[in-house]
């Protein structure tokens, strides 16, 4: 049934009423998408806190209740019971495969992990130092220079190949950008095991000797690409929502979302985060490092803690602890010192009077750096990492954006706060 409710808005003495509308779940939205037209003003929301800015069936958080539901489902179940390329496809068509179903894409995604020979290339071009997030952003970009094929973003079969290409690809991409910045040779993807064993074994094999991947790691390592495949409209999901929404090709606005994943309060975080437990050292420290994230003219943050959405704990965070214990259990590492680290600064925080009245718990990056780093990976790779898995949160929603016939260019304008029309000056009378 439509909704007829409406919100007014009094400005001067005049009343406008605004149409309202009811979300399946979450808070109501004001439609004021015509409010300009009718009223001559714009709303005023740098950062986006009271802002929806689409219609989306994909991923529902309550950040109050700390929930993450992908199409219904909360993230706790599918952590435990489902495997990433069957997130996957719950991402990007909206049901749980049957088994027929999931087998068929299973082999698709395999099946589409090698890149253009050539792109190798492309990869020497860069300098060996190179962040692997640069070389990512970069090669991302550049497969619209190699899969021509699939840049039409108006047919869809082409969108749901690029869509395949992408997911498939991008851990092959990650891997190469990993085994160049260590100049070691390139690992070819294979297709006899799965997409979080294929990640580890390009990452971590060499061609002189045989590797044998652990399965308890893989699927720590699936878990991981499980958590954060998707959280509906993040800075980097806005991002690529905002790029492609001028029909660019889908590659090109997939590596404006790396971009924009980067930096440290959004993807960065993980890297930033144990970076931070490492320079804390030992539990003594904290209490100096509290001090430091409490006091106002101190530019520092807890790294992994804190959210623009989740004001209760991160779910995501919770099924990242239990993960890193299992790990850090699995490779014998006991009392490892950025472990008790951060479970003592989780512990204390969490009692702290300044993170309990601003609502700050550790989010899912708080754990996941010592997971990765337990696993053998440089903390520069902690953000390829997230680009992998986020790369299908990505692809689904500009997949949805694309299909939508309300389609719109998407242009925010703005409170110009500059100079009003002047003269130009002679530079001689400046
Ligand atoms: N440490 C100390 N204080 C903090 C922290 C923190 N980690 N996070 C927020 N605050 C304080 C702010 O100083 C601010 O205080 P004030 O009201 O006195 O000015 C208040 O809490 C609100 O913070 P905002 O920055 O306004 O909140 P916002 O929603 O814009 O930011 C963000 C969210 C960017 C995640 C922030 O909490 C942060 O910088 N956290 C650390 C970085 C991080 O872990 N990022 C990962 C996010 S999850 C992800 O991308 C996967």
């Amino acid at each position: 049934m439509a909704d007829t409710r409406t919100a007014t808005l009094i400005i001067d003495g005049k009343s406008y009423d605004l149409p309202m509308r009811s979300p399946t779940a979450g808070p109501d939205v004001v439609d004021i998408g015509k409010l300009y037209a009718q009223a001559g003003v714009f709303t005023h929301d740098p950062g986006f806190t009271s802002t929806s800015s689409c219609d989306s069936s994909i991923t529902f958080i309550d950040g109050d209740k700390g929930e993450l539901l992908h199409r219904g489902y909360p993230i706790d179940q599918l952590a435990e019971k489902s495997h990433f390329l069957e997130v996957c496809y719950l991402l990007l068509y909206g049901e749980l495969p049957s088994s027929t179903e999931l087998e068929t894409f299973e082999h698709t995604i395999t099946h589409h992990t090698m890149i253009h020979e050539q792109m190798h290339n492309f990869f020497r071009g860069f300098r060996r130092d190179a962040h692997p997030m640069a070389t990512m952003v970069g090669v991302v970009g550049a497969m619209s220079a190699f899969y021509h094929d699939s840049t039409d973003v108006n047919d869809p079969r082409q969108r749901e190949i690029a869509s395949h290409r992408l997911i498939a690809k991008m851990p092959t991409i990650a891997a190469m950008a990993y085994k160049y910045s260590i100049g070691q040779p390139f690992v070819y993807p294979r297709n006899d095991i799965d997409y979080a064993a294929n990640f580890l074994r390009m990452c971590f094999a060499v061609p002189a000797e045989e590797y044998k991947v652990d399965p308890v790691l893989a699927r720590a390592m699936d878990r991981i690409f499980t958590l954060h495949a998707d959280h509906e409209q993040n800075a980097s999901t806005s991002t690529v929502r905002l790029a492609s929404s001028s029909g660019a090709n889908p590659f090109a606005c997939i590596a404006a979302g790396i971009a924009c994943l980067w930096g440290p309060a959004h993807g960065g975080a993980n890297q930033a985060c144990l970076e931070m437990l490492r320079e804390i050292g030992s539990t003594n420290r904290i209490p100096e490092f509290i001090e430091r994230a409490k006091d106002k003219n101190d530019p520092f943050r807890l790294m992994g803690f804190g959210h623009r959405v989740y004001k209760n704990f991160d779910p995501r965070a919770k099924v990242m602890k239990q993960s890193a214990d299992e790990v850090l259990d699995l490779l014998g590492i006991e009392n490892n010192p950025t472990l008790q680290v951060a479970k003592e600064l989780e512990r204390i925080a969490l009692e702290d009077e300044y993170f309990i009245e601003k609502k700050l718990y550790p989010n899912v990056d708080f754990y996941s750096g010592i997971i990765l780093d337990a696993m053998g990976f440089p903390t520069s790779m902690f953000t390829p990492i997230f680009a992998v898995a986020r790369t299908v949160g990505w692809v689904s929603q500009w997949k949805e954006m694309i299909a939508d016939p309300a389609l719109k260019i998407g242009r925010p304008r703005q409170l110009y706060t500059g100079a009003t029309t002047r003269d130009y000056v002679e530079i001689e009378n400046r």
